[in-house]
């Protein structure tokens, strides 16, 4: 089923569970959501904004909104949008995730997701350091 979560309600939870980065506005999650190539699973609790294109689907971003956390919700919905990826034809999917992100990596991990590459000091820090990016994989099961 499609998610009836609008991009105001996105960029809210979003703003709320990155504390470290830049969230992305209304307009930037509007933006997304008006290409037929992307889709959102999940609702204000917990969410996720996934792209397909042809076999690979790639996993823009997951957010839980702190009140929210360590429930389960976003174990379920990487369950969810990867099946629905499936779905859509996808076989494999990617993501990546600064490497110092420890709730994201060990969700990531539990998910099945496996290290396939390293981007070297690729998100900046507000203190003017920067940490790597790690690239994860999986591949997807069988759509019915
Ligand atoms: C990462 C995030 C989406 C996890 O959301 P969540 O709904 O709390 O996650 P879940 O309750 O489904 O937990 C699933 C698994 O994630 C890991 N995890 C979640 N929170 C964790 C924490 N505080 N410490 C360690 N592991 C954690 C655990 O492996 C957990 O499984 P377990 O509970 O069986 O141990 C959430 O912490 C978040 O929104 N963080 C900020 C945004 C972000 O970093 N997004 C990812 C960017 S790549």
């Amino acid at each position: 089923m499609a998610s009836l979560l609008m991009p105001a309600a996105m960029a809210s939870t979003h703003a709320a569970a990155f504390t470290r980065s830049r969230p992305w506005s209304e307009a930037e999650f509007a933006e997304l959501l008006d290409n037929r190539l992307t889709f959102v699973v999940g609702d204000e609790r917990c969410f996720a904004l996934i792209r397909v294109i042809v076999d690979e689907a790639e996993l823009l971003t997951i957010a839980t909104h702190p009140d929210h956390q360590r429930q389960g919700l976003a174990r379920a919905v990487m369950t969810d949008w990867q099946a629905q990826a499936a779905q859509r034809g996808a076989v494999t999917a990617f993501l990546e995730v600064a490497a110092d992100n420890r709730q994201a990596c060990h969700l990531y991990a539990v998910s099945g997701y496996s290290i396939c590459g390293n981007r070297p000091a690729y998100y900046p820090r507000q203190d003017g350091t920067a940490v790597d990016a790690q690239m994860m994989r999986r591949a997807l099961p069988t759509a019915n």
